[in-house]
C-alpha cells in the first residue's frame, strides 16, 4: 500500500501524504478519471519489481464510457453524430486544465508523470537507437501543449519548447513547470515575440535548432510542431518512416504561384504587427529558384547543421527576414538548393505538395468534398480557422489512413473527442505494436 511505502521512504510522511492526497484529488477533479487512485496503487507496487505486462496495462489510456472511440476511428457515422451531439450539450462540457492546475500537478513530478501516463521507458530497441528531436513553437492553451508533449514524449528523444515571449507570464510559468519534470525537454534559450506571418515564427525554430545541436542526444531527424498539432503515428511508426526516407528530408516545396511571389517584392517591417513598406527588395542571393511550401518540416541532423553554418544559406536567411510569411519560403527553398544534405534537385520533377510530403496533414478550406468528384480530401467535420480545418471526430477515420506523421489543427474547445480518440488510438497502438 502507499501508506506503508511512504512511511518507509520519507520521514516527513504526514506532509508528503497530505501533499499526495491533495495532488491526487486535484487531478481527479480536473481530468475526471476514476481509475487514477487505483493506477497509482498499482504503480507503487510495481516500482520494485518491473513487470512488462502490468506496465503496459497501466500505460493504456482508459476508454470513455459515453463515446466508443474504436467506432469513431472506424468511421462509424452514427457514433460520430453521437459524439457531436454529446459535445454540444452544455452539461457535458469539460473545462480544459489551466495554468494554475499545472503548477499544482507538477509539484510532484514523479506522481504527475505517472498519473498522466507519460511513457517512461523506450518501448523498443529500434526506437531507443533512433532518437528524434522536436522543436515545439507554442503560445497558448496549456492543456493542448501538455497533450501534444505526452503524445510525442519518449525518454530517448529531445524536445525544445519555444514559448512566445508575448504569452502571459502565467502561461510561461506553467510551461516551465511541466518542462521541469523532464530531463529531455527544455525551453529555448532565446524567446521571440512571435508576430503571425512575420520572420519571428521562423526565428523561433532557428533558435531551437541551435539549442538542439548543442544537446548531447544523438538525434537523427528534426520535426517541428506548433501548439495545435498532434501526431497521427506512434513513435515507432515515425522512426520507421524516417528510416525509409534514407537521409532525405520531407517537406512541401513547390514553384510559387503568382499571388505568393508578391510576398518578397517589398520589404516588410515588424513591431507589434507586420506592415508592408514601399521599399522594393532585390532578387534572392542564391542561384537556384525560390520555392513555396509550409512552415512544417521533417529534416535530417545534417540539414540542420548545414542551415546554421553554410554561408549561402545564411545570406538567404538575411534576405528572407523582411518578407511576408518567410517560413513558407525558407525551408521549401533550402530543400531545393544544390549541395544541401537530404535535399532534392530544383527540377520540376521534384515538386512536392503537402499531400505527398509526410510532414503535415491539413485540410484547407475550399478543397474538401467528394474525392471521387475531384476533391482533395473529404470535407472538414470540425470548423475552419485561418482557412485550415480544426479536425472533428469525423475526420479521424480518413486522417489515420494517410502517410503523414502529424496532423493540424486540433482544439479541445472545438472537438475534444477528436483529440481523446486519437490519443487513445495511438497509445493503444504504441503499447501493442510488435517489434518488426
Ligand atoms: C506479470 O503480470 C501479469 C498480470 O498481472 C502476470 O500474468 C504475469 O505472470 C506477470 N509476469 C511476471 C514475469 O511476473
Ligand atoms: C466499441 O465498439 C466496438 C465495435 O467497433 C466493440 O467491439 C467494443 O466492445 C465497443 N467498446 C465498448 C467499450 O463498448
Amino acid at each position: 500500500m502507499i501508506w506503508s511505502q511512504l512511511c518507509r521512504r520519507w520521514p516527513l510522511q504526514f506532509l508528503y501524504f497530505g501533499l499526495l492526497l491533495f495532488s491526487v484529488a486535484m487531478l481527479k477533479y480536473v481530468f475526471q478519471r476514476s481509475d487514477q487512485v487505483e493506477l497509482q496503487n498499482k504503480e507503487n507496487n510495481l516500482r520494485s519489481s518491473y513487470n512488462k505486462t502490468q506496465f503496459f496495462t497501466i500505460m493504456q489510456f482508459p476508454s470513455r464510457d459515453e463515446i466508443n472511440c474504436s467506432k469513431i476511428i472506424k468511421g462509424d457515422q452514427q457514433e460520430v453524430k453521437r459524439a457531436l451531439l454529446h459535445q454540444s450539450n452544455a452539461k457535458n462540457k469539460r473545462l480544459p486544465a489551466n495554468e494554475m492546475d499545472y503548477l499544482k500537478f507538477t509539484k510532484d513530478c514523479n506522481l504527475y508523470k505517472k498519473i498522466r501516463r507519460f511513457i517512461s521507458i523506450p518501448l523498443s530497441k529500434e526506437e531507443e537507437n533512433f532518437p528524434i528531436a522536436y522543436s515545439m513553437v507554442i503560445h497558448e492553451q496549456i492543456e493542448m501543449f501538455e497533450r501534444l508533449l505526452r503524445a510525442i514524449y519518449n525518454p530517448q528523444n529531445i524536445y525544445c519548447v519555444h514559448v512566445d515571449e508575448k504569452s502571459p507570464e502565467s502561461y510561461k510559468e506553467a510551461v516551465r513547470a511541466i518542462i521541469s519534470c523532464f530531463e529531455n525537454v527544455f525551453l529555448a534559450s532565446k524567446l521571440e515575440k512571435v508576430v503571425y506571418t512575420s520572420w519571428f515564427r521562423l526565428k523561433a525554430d532557428l533558435n531551437c535548432m541551435e539549442d538542439l545541436l548543442k544537446s548531447n542526444v544523438p538525434w537523427r531527424y528534426l520535426l517541428n510542431t506548433c501548439g495545435t498539432d498532434l501526431p497521427i503515428k506512434t513513435n515507432a511508426e515515425i522512426v520507421r518512416a524516417l528510416k525509409v526516407l534514407n537521409g532525405k528530408n520531407s517537406l512541401e516545396s513547390k514553384k510559387p504561384p503568382k499571388h505568393k511571389k508578391v510576398r518578397w517584392w517589398f520589404s516588410y517591417k515588424t513591431d507589434t504587427t507586420i506592415r508592408r513598406t514601399f521599399i522594393m527588395k532585390g532578387p534572392p542571393p542564391i542561384s537556384s529558384p525560390v520555392f513555396t511550401g509550409s512552415a512544417y518540416f521533417v529534416v535530417t541532423r545534417e540539414f540542420v547543421t548545414y542551415v546554421l553554418e553554410n554561408p549561402d544559406v545564411q545570406k538567404l536567411i538575411e534576405w528572407i527576414k523582411d518578407t511576408l510569411i518567410p517560413e513558407e519560403q525558407l525551408w521549401a527553398t533550402i530543400n531545393r538548393m544544390p549541395g544541401v544534405p537530404g535535399s532534392s534537385p530544383y527540377h520540376d520533377k521534384y515538386e512536392l505538395s503537402d499531400m505527398n510530403a509526410i510532414a503535415r496533414l491539413m485540410k484547407w478550406d475550399g478543397l474538401g468534398g467528394n474525392i471521387d468528384k475531384g476533391a482533395a480530401y473529404p470535407s472538414c467535420t470540425g470548423i475552419f480557422r485561418r482557412s485550415i480545418c480544426i479536425n472533428g471526430a469525423g475526420d479521424l477515420h480518413w486522417m489515420l489512413q494517410q502517410h503523414h506523421l502529424f496532423a493540424n489543427k486540433f482544439d479541445p474547445t472545438v472537438d475534444d473527442y477528436a483529440i481523446q480518440c486519437l490519443e487513445e488510438y495511438l497509445r493503444h497502438k504504441a503499447l501493442n505494436e510488435k517489434e518488426p
